[in-house]
């Protein structure tokens, strides 16, 4: 690929940025940043739609200019792209001179040529959607959204749409790629089976005057879809910076939300046709983000504030979720539950534990000095082949716009590498002072979290940093070429690292306990004479001591033995809401591989503690008898997470 122009549909101005907005923003921003990574001369435009009627309205209700309006509302999009690390090149609105001049020549050079007509426009009008419907396309009386319509009838210009119709079936069908996924170019030739109509451009300045200005006719406004569509070519100089135009049109990659596919396949394409342009390389259109089932929306009450989100987890945890947890192309269901599962078991878990444990032995037993790779034995072998395959199925991920699985890739060269590390047993390598092989399990390991630091860089850039900051990587951005190649951490290295990278996030009593049984847990204060004291005296305990024990089921993932003590065993259990990593005194009852798919009970609201240098973030019930101990299982089918009481 010789260059890389990305862009994010222009939000509308005078909404307030949600996760829907920051999902295709981060998107785009997660794709630009891994193509600059692989070398790629990369382009990356988002920005504001800022006319129309909704603008006007507003500013009318307020008593300010629609310009006063749109200036004040446009800093909301510029803040939260900023805080959530948005790499974008460029950022345009439709009402910069340099976006006006473009349209009206656009607008001139088709009517000159008879691509444009004046008619009489008659339809169902959708101010909320700022578009027209015809009488079919309502469905009881609303449009296809379920919004209010109003019969309009007016003078208007129309652009020649319908000539296009059957050269846009060819091009479609001869450029496989052009629309994805392949559901939506299916959609889209759907779509072109019915007849395709005129396209009304204009809106008459007596209705809505907030808009440019129509080249041909003062009287009329652009209508607004016309007028957003054209930021692409605007925002890369179309007339006005052959150089630059020329760079990135037609390479440009168009991401969309599945609700403006028409918009973008048949209007903006035929669009391009009409003034003698090329095609964009592809236009994708990914799917919503719900909540309980339906579309995030503002007059539903339903959205969700990104800013809020990276407020309470952090800007990373936000990033991470939303890329790793919506398949790209479908919709997805976003919960407080899942977002935090995700950012524990991947991020503080695996990554988390695998970056503090490697550094810090690191530390310890070298002096923050990272140590030779020495003799490289079967299992760096399999580590370094399974790692450098994970790299190059990134790119194929990218390729194929299945991010999420490339991420989940990266995840499981993390998995590799603790199970490495595991094996290797390095506690013991430096109990028995055999510090060439200590120093091998060490180095390979760091190559790997050197290599995933790059690969995950894209999508946590904050975090990435810190981390490969921590290893002594001097460069912050990493290069693709510097991924594909193993053993390129120089020995020598200082190496250190302060707390806990991926802090683990305790769910809320909301996300822990989505029953929502709260009450019992409330504990009274017991004034002298009551009741509690009372029992206290006589050693009982009344129920409400018994309930703030949070009591859960959870089935054990994963276990392996604690270095250096012969009773303990770490386990990684799934508690429903999150996995939890407990250290129980049961090796000497049961293997790792014995305990591994059991449904146990455990303590969840405890304090964590450090049992020989590993966290311990709960507690496993088991019966005990002198030298007999049997962890406390559960009969029949149980999910983890129900509670126990
Ligand atoms: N201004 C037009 C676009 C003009 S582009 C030339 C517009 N703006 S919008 O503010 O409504 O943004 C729509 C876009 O926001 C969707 O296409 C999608 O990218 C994103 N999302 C809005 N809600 C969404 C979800 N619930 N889930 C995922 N993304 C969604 O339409």
């Amino acid at each position: 690929m010789t260059s890389f122009y990305i862009t994010t549909p222009i939000y509308y101005v005078n909404d307030i940025p949600h996760i829907g907005h920051a999902y295709t923003t981060l998107l785009a921003d997660v794709l630009a940043r891994y193509h600059r990574l692989l070398g790629v001369p990369t382009h990356f435009v988002t920005g504001t739609d800022e006319h129309g009627q909704k603008v006007w309205e507003a500013a009318t209700q307020q008593g300010i200019t629609p310009q006063e309006q749109v200036d004040h509302t446009v800093v909301r999009y510029r803040q939260a792209w900023k805080k959530l690390e948005i790499s974008h090149d460029d950022f345009i609105r439709t009402t910069e001179a340099r976006h006006t001049r473009v349209v009206k020549q656009v607008l001139e050079d088709l009517w000159d040529r008879g691509e444009i007509y004046k008619g009489e426009y008659e339809g169902w009008y959708s101010v909320s959607e700022e578009r027209f419907y015809t009488e079919k396309d309502l469905v009881d009386g609303l449009s296809p959204e379920g919004k209010p319509v109003e019969r309009v009838v007016e003078d208007n210009y129309f652009f020649r749409m319908s000539h296009y119709q059957d050269w846009l079936i060819n091009y479609i069908q001869d450029n496989p790629n052009f629309i994805q996924p392949d559901f939506r170019r299916n959609e889209t030739l759907g779509f072109l089976k019915k007849p395709l109509k005129d396209l009304c451009i204009s809106r008459p300045k007596s209705r809505m005057p907030w808009g440019i200005d129509l080249p041909f006719d003062t009287d009329h406004v652009c209508y607004v879809w016309f007028d957003a569509l054209v930021n692409y070519i605007s925002a890369i100089g179309h007339t006005e910076d052959e150089e630059s135009f020329q760079r990135w049109w037609p390479p440009a990659y168009h991401l969309i939300g599945k609700d403006i596919l028409t918009t973008h396949s048949v209007y903006w394409t035929t669009m391009l046709k009409a003034a003698g342009l090329p095609q964009p390389r592809c236009i994708f259109a990914h799917g919503w983000w719900l909540i309980g089932g339906t579309k995030m929306s503002k007059s539903d009450g339903n959205v969700i504030d990104p800013l809020g989100m990276a407020d309470k987890y952090g800007v990373d945890a936000l990033r991470y979720f939303l890329m790793s947890d919506m398949s790209l192309g479908q919709d997805a269901t976003f919960t407080e539950e899942a977002f935090v599962r995700r950012y524990n078991t991947d991020l503080a878990i695996d990554l988390g534990n695998l970056t503090s444990r490697v550094i810090k032995m690191i530390e310890r037993n070298f002096g923050g000095k990272l140590p030779d790779a020495g003799e490289e034995g079967p299992e760096e072998t399999q580590l370094r082949e399974h790692t450098l395959a994970v790299v190059a199925s990134m790119k194929e991920h990218l390729e194929g716009m299945s991010l999420d699985r490339g991420i989940a890739r990266a995840l499981e060269a993390v998995r590799q590498t603790n199970r490495y590390f595991d094996q290797a047993a390095p506690w013991a390598l430096a109990k028995s002072g055999d510090l060439a092989a200590l120093g091998r399990v060490l180095y390979n390991s760091a190559e790997c979290l050197r290599i995933v630091s790059g690969l995950l860089y894209p999508v946590i850039p904050g975090k990435m940093t810190e981390l490969r900051m921590a290893m002594g990587l001097s460069d912050a951005a990493p290069k693709l070429g510097d991924l594909s190649r193993w053993g390129l951490l120089e020995p020598g290295t200082s190496m250190g690292i302060g707390p806990s990278l991926f802090p683990r996030i305790r769910p809320t009593e909301s996300t822990e306990n989505p029953s929502g049984d709260t009450k019992s847990r409330a504990t009274k204060k017991a004034g002298p004479g009551s009741s509690k004291a009372t029992a206290e005296a006589s050693g009982l305990i009344g129920i409400e001591d018994v309930s703030r024990v949070n009591l859960r089921t959870a089935v054990v993932r994963e276990a392996c033995a604690v270095e250096g003590a012969d009773r303990l065993l770490k386990l990684k259990v799934d508690i429903g809401a999150e996995v939890r990593q407990i250290v129980a005194g049961i090796a000497a009852h049961y293997g790792p591989e014995e305990i591994v798919g059991r449904t146990v009970i455990v303590v969840t609201n405890l304090k964590p503690a450090t049992i020989r240098g590993v966290e311990s973030q709960g507690m496993l019930l088991a019966a005990k008898k002198g030298k007999k101990l049997r962890v406390i299982t559960v009969d029949g089918d149980a999910n983890p997470g129900w509670s126990v009481g």
